[in-house]
């Protein structure tokens, strides 16, 4: 057991199974005392079940380590705010926030219902804000806060997935600002882009998984000639079976939450698989310009020799569809 979290106190969100549990676990190893909350929801977000969060707790126990379950929501703001409460009920303090909680509502965005839309923005993108809110108080009272909130590389842009790609990229902008806001108070905050084999990823057809395949390589095959490092963007596991383990997400943002940690804020990180990877923050690659308004007829005649020219886009051409 390391000593690196010894004397901090842990939230996890969606701690229960999959990539959150890995979470929960090391920072528990490390000397962390970790409230274990899950809803226990199926991966559309419905039905509700005390046992993931219990079960993760006992086997925390078991190893030595010290936890609490919560079933409450991350989704709604109140009940958010009673995670957050758990722990200083339970250890007096909030050191440590991994927002991993999530569901999926895949659907083309022709066919996405507000429902399908609302739930994943209300998990993801109002979790990630209902538990920083809850938080950071108490966290700029003592000087000191880690914050992890899980996104995705499908922010990047994934078919059927708009609603989780809005909600998971708006958490990045989320870190990027409350970063500025909380970097005097020695209060660290990222994104990361997890990956792993759960029942998440088990829930995608085979023709979804197909499709996007595809749209990545031919993506990746124009972005390699133009710009290498694109290529690897919101790019499948590489490597062999082990290494699509949920639990290769656990170091690396267990990481950030430590004292060393605190010297990384504002940052998208990637934690999938055996590879930590750092994301370029976004910024300008091409301009055009003129001292004053620009014309339709100039746009015309210079977009296609300036910003697009050999511009790669997220789909390869495609012929209209009758
Ligand atoms: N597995 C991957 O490859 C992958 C890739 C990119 C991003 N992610 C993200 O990583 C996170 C974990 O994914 P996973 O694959 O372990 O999924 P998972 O379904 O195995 O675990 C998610 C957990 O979140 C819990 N949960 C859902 N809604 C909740 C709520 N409102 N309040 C509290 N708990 C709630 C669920 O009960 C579940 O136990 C998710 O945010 C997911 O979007 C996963």
């Amino acid at each position: 057991m390391g000593k690196r979290l010894e004397g901090r106190v842990a939230v996890v969100t969606g701690a229960g199974r999959g990539i959150g549990r890995g979470v929960a676990m090391l920072m528990a190893e490390e000397g962390a005392s970790v409230v274990v909350n899950d809803l226990g929801v199926a991966v559309d977000g419905t039905g509700v079940s005390a046992s993931p969060a219990e079960e993760v707790v006992e086997e925390i126990k078991n190893a030595g380590g010290m936890a609490v379950a919560n079933q409450d929501s991350v989704a709604e703001y109140e009940s958010a705010s009673k995670i957050i409460q758990t722990a200083l009920d339970s250890f007096g303090r909030i050191d440590a926030v991994c927002h991993v909680a999530g569901i999926l509502r895949d659907r083309m965005v022709f066919n996405m219902t507000e429902e399908e839309w609302d739930a994943v923005l209300q998990v993801h993108l109002s979790g990630a804000f209902n538990m920083v809110r809850a938080a950071v108080p108490h966290m700029i009272n003592q000087s000191y806060g880690r914050i992890v909130l899980f996104s995705s590389g499908s922010g990047l842009g994934s078919s059927g997935q708009a609603n989780y790609s809005a909600a998971k990229e708006g958490m990045v902008g989320f870190a990027r600002s409350v970063a500025r806001e909380l970097a005097a108070y020695n209060i660290a905050i990222n994104a990361v882009y997890p990956g792993g084999a759960t029942r998440m990823t088990a829930t995608v057809p085979d023709s979804t998984r197909q499709l996007r395949s595809q749209q990545q390589t031919a993506a990746a095959a124009t972005a390699t000639r133009q710009a290498p490092t694109m290529a690897t963007q919101g790019a499948p596991i590489q490597g062999p079976e082990e290494a699509r383990d949920p639990e290769n997400n656990a170091p690396k943002a267990v990481y950030l939450c430590t004292e060393a940690g605190g010297a990384i804020t504002g940052q998208v990180i990637g934690t999938s698989g055996w590879p930590m990877t750092l994301y370029s923050p976004r910024h300008v690659t091409k301009s055009i310009h003129k001292n004053g308004r620009w014309t339709l007829d100039a746009l015309d005649e210079l977009m296609p020799i300036s910003l697009g020219a050999g511009l790669v886009n997220p789909v390869p051409p495609t012929p209209p569809r009758e």
